[in-house]
């Protein structure tokens, strides 16, 4: 992990939700919000919250009585959240590290974590903080990205910016979002955190984008990626999104281009 790699601050935002959202996590946020309505929760914890797709779901999803409390670790990804939930007092909004709550014990019937679990340095510490703030019973629901390969554009993305920087290729993809998929890991890691029991669902999506420069700026610009990129080849970070862009149209034509997603959803049990 890099200094860089948990700031999603800047243009990063802005970028994330109008590239990446629609193409890889809205479909998931739609299947968490769905096991989170069938749990019946009266008040819900998301950690990681971003820019807010899991929360306009789980919006949707659950009922109007229900409490849903948002948090990040970035105030520049809620800003965005908040500006898109718009007006009302449906969510309470606050900034946080999701390895040190907030909250007070017991305070919840379910914590909801999507694609966000990667980015605690310390993982046994952000489970055990999630458990400390559930009732007994409650449920964590957390989802993590498969390994690189089994999600198609952002394996041949990174193959496309290995063969630009041959030295010393920018790993934020491996290293990041796409570093935490060992689902032996995961089960131990929770017990190191005193869940008692856990299941785990590997669910697949195809992602879409209207063109590969769509797709490769959501990766480039709306993640930690741009910063790693910055690092090897400062004020190139356009130059390098277009770049890496005529790259994937080898493989996925000029667009629209479609490429599958897989991702682990994961329930543990206070
Ligand atoms: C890949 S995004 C996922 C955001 C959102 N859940 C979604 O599905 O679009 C990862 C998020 O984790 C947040 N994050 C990184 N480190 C964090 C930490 N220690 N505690 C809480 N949030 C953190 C980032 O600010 C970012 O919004």
């Amino acid at each position: 992990m890099t200094t860089t790699d948990s700031v999603f601050v800047g243009s990063i935002p802005a970028y994330y939700e109008k590239f990446l959202v629609p193409m890889i996590f809205e479909p998931y946020a739609r299947d968490i919000a769905e096991r989170l309505r069938q749990l019946d929760p009266a008040d819900v914890l998301e950690v990681a919250t971003g820019t807010g797709v899991l929360t306009r779901a789980m919006a949707s999803a659950l009922g109007g009585d229900v409490r849903i409390t948002a948090s990040d670790l970035n105030q520049p990804m809620l800003d965005i959240a908040m500006e898109k939930q718009g007006a009302g007092n449906r969510i309470t909004w606050k900034q946080a590290d999701g390895q040190a709550l907030p909250f007070a014990d017991q305070a919840f019937d379910a914590v909801a974590c999507q694609f966000g679990v990667m980015f605690f340095p310390d993982k046994v510490k952000g489970y055990s903080e999630a458990r400390r703030v559930l009732r007994p019973g409650g449920r964590y629901i957390f989802s993590v990205w498969d390994k690189l390969e089994n999600n198609e554009f952002v394996t041949v993305l990174s193959q496309a910016l290995a063969e630009m920087f041959p030295a010393d290729p920018p790993h934020f993809m491996e290293r990041m979002p796409h570093g935490y998929w060992n689902l032996q890991t995961i089960g131990d890691e929770l017990k190191a955190a005193d869940f008692s029991s856990l299941s785990v669902e590997t669910v697949d999506h195809v992602s879409h984008a209207a063109s590969t420069l769509d797709a490769v700026t959501g990766y480039c610009m709306g993640s930690p990626l741009g910063n790693d990129i910055e690092l090897r080849a400062p004020g190139e970070l356009a130059s390098v999104t277009r770049t890496v862009a005529k790259a994937l149209e080898k493989r996925f034509g000029q667009g629209p281009i479609e490429g599958k997603i897989r991702a682990h959803i994961v329930t543990a049990v206070r």
